[in-house]
């Protein structure tokens, strides 16, 4: 199937998995068309990881607009200013920790303000063949698992955080379209990605930069808990199969084929970031310590992607090992990066949040 890709509308692109999907799509020779970048420039929204892309394509094949999903007239004159074909939607809020916190955006932004721009592209695309809407979502919305058992397109919801409720009434809503309206849609839920331009409030991130501060590596609660990691640029790739391959209505699960417990990670973890600066392997372990475990804390995620794989013939590139060795050098090569976003009010929040947390060992 041939689609026109000429004018993707992505939303959240200036996040950490709009990011590296915006980069990603630039250096692809199959790619041509033109990306308009739609973004509210949330705490979590960073122009500078995209300074590159506007040098090189701004004005001819990249325009950012800054505006939000839940503002349906923003979100129509961008549909009509650039003729949109395509739109995959990353925008969302997606820490489950803030959506403990403070759950009203979530339901805003990611329940209505997935709705309009649904309800606008329906508008917009009435008499417009070939048009796709690419929702990006997660395999939280599936719920926790215990020791065995994967995750697979037909696995029931179950989501048991703010967050994963939030993406959840997303998706359903993508397939209401879907069925009611025939709308192209192509839906996506994806284990829990890593690389560079991730906000340090997600694990990797905040345990590499905690370690350059020396300060203490808060585990929640027994530390195992399990999670399956996919390098962000295999995110991109997978999405890039599905919007040039897959049927409207198809669902797909994205993940790793690699399951960490959360401790045995920040370990390895420690271990990369001592031997990347020169010092004794074990001279971050101590800084480990277990913190009050998180209300609701999903204990496993574990997906089958079997299906991607066989029938859009993708696959992932970065084993797992190589993909934390440059996550941690982009980390420690990027002071400036991480400097600026800490001028936000990311790090009142942290300190907010860590600082209430009671330490119970370590
Ligand atoms: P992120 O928090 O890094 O980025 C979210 C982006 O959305 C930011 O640029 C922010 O400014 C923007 N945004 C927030 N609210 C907006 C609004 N109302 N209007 C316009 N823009 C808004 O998130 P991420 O980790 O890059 O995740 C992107 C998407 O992928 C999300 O939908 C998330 O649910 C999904 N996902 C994430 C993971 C993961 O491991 N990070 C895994 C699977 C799926
Ligand atoms: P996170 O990166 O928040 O992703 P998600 O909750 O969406 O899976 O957390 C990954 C895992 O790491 C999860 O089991 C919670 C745990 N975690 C910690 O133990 N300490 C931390 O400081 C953070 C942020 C997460």
């Amino acid at each position: 199937m041939k689609r026109p890709l000429s004018n993707i509308l992505v939303t959240g692109g200036a996040g950490f998995i709009g990011t590296n999907f915006i980069q990603s799509l630039f250096r692809n020779p199959e790619f041509s068309g033109r990306i308009v970048n739609f973004d509210l420039l949330t705490y979590a929204g960073n122009l500078e990881n995209l300074a590159g892309v506007q040098r090189e394509f701004g004005g001819s094949r990249y325009e950012f607009v800054s505006g939000d999903i839940r503002d349906r007239k923003s979100v129509q004159e961008v549909f009509e200013r650039f003729d949109i074909d395509t739109v995959i939607h990353f925008a969302a809020e997606s820490h489950v920790d803030r959506s403990i916190e403070g759950p009203e955006a979530f339901m805003t932004t990611n329940v209505m303000g997935t709705f309009t721009l649904l309800d606008v592209a329906r508008k917009a695309w009435s008499d417009r063949s070939g048009a796709l809407f690419h929702h990006v979502s997660t395999d939280e919305v599936f719920g926790s698992l215990g020791a065995d058992g994967r995750f697979t397109e037909s696995t029931p919801y179950d989501p048991r955080s703010p967050y994963s409720a939030s993406k959840a009434g997303s998706d359903h809503l993508v397939r209401a379209y879907y069925h009611t309206f025939g709308f192209p849609a192509t839906i996506s839920n994806c284990s829990n990605n890593y690389g560079p331009y991730q906000f340090p409030e997600k694990l990797i991130p905040l345990m590499i930069l905690n370690m350059l501060e020396e300060k203490p590596l808060p585990v929640y609660g027994d530390g195992r808990n399990i999670r399956d990691w996919l390098f962000v640029g295999d995110h991109a790739s997978a999405i890039w199969r599905i919007i040039t391959k897959a049927d409207p209505g198809s669902t797909w699960n994205v993940g790793g084929d690699n399951e960490w417990e959360n401790l045995r990670l920040v370990n390895v973890l420690c271990e990369k970031v001592a031997t990347a600066r020169g010092l004794a392997k074990d001279h971050y372990k101590k800084l480990i310590s277990f913190v009050r475990d998180r209300p609701g804390h999903d204990r496993r995620y574990s997906i089958d992607c079997g299906r991607i794989r066989r029938e859009l013939e993708w696959s992932q590139s970065v084993h797992f090992d190589k993909g934390l060795d440059l996550t941690v050098a982009w980390y420690l090569e990027n002071p400036e990066w991480i400097k600026n976003i800490r001028t936000g009010n990311y790090r009142d929040w942290l300190d907010r949040n860590y600082g209430r947390r009671s330490k119970v060992s370590g």
